[in-house]
């Protein structure tokens, strides 16, 4: 089963408070979900491997120091809400390369029904964060998922903002080898499919559309 880390940094939860609220504005919202999405690459990235080498300072030479190994990143956000989290998180890994996923929903079936894909040539070569800030049902997630694993992806980490029981268990049954990063887990899913207390829609929020 994949872990799921819920990252309760206090300056993540309180942005994320500020988040929630339902009077802030877009630009504040905008702002912060990248300000969290930042401090979430900096918990998520913690693993890294880092090698030794040898350095001279302005002091001594041939000092022991560590960098990293050069361990690819690939960042997927599902379209649209993910891509509010794309800026921040690169401002840590500015090397990292950046795909897309789109999805939505049809109307009839209710499956997420996948529209375009755009990736890195060397996807398999990557570790991928695969960003779906609002993990809801897990539908999306989990179609964006698949569909990075049928083109050859093999190390995939699944970051939200914040998550309904029911998106976690959903991945987690689905796709046991990916390890999950919220800053929040909600309380469940209201009859809309919307998470409680949640942040509402969270594309129109980021992109003051409704
Ligand atoms: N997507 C959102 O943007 N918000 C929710 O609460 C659920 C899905």
């Amino acid at each position: 089963m994949g872990k799921v880390y819920v990252l309760d940094h206090p300056l993540i939860q309180h942005k994320l408070t500020y988040i929630r609220k339902k009077e802030t504005g877009t630009k504040d919202f905008r702002e912060l979900v990248d300000e969290v999405a930042a401090l979430m690459a900096f918990e998520i990235t913690r693993d890294l491997p880092l090698e030794e080498v040898e350095i001279d300072t302005p002091v001594t030479s041939d000092a022991k120091a560590k960098v990293l190994t050069g361990k690819k990143i690939g960042l997927v956000p599902i379209l649209r809400a993910g891509l509010g989290m794309v800026d921040g998180i690169i401002q840590l890994i500015p090397a990292a390369k950046i795909g897309h996923v789109g999805l939505y929903r049809d109307p009839e079936t209710l499956q997420p029904v996948e529209y375009y894909v755009k990736l890195p040539s060397d996807i398999e070569e990557r570790e991928l964060i695969v960003i779906d800030p609002m993990l809801a049902t897990g539908g999306s997630a989990n179609e964006a998922i698949h569909s990075l694993k049928k083109r050859g992806a093999r190390q995939i980490r699944l970051m939200c903002l914040v998550a309904a029981p029911e998106g976690v268990d959903a991945v987690r049954e689905e796709h046991p080898d990916v390890d999950i990063y919220l800053a929040a887990l909600d309380e469940k899913l209201n009859e809309k499919g919307y998470i409680v207390p949640g942040l509402g829609d969270a594309g129109d929020r980021l992109y003051g559309t409704k």
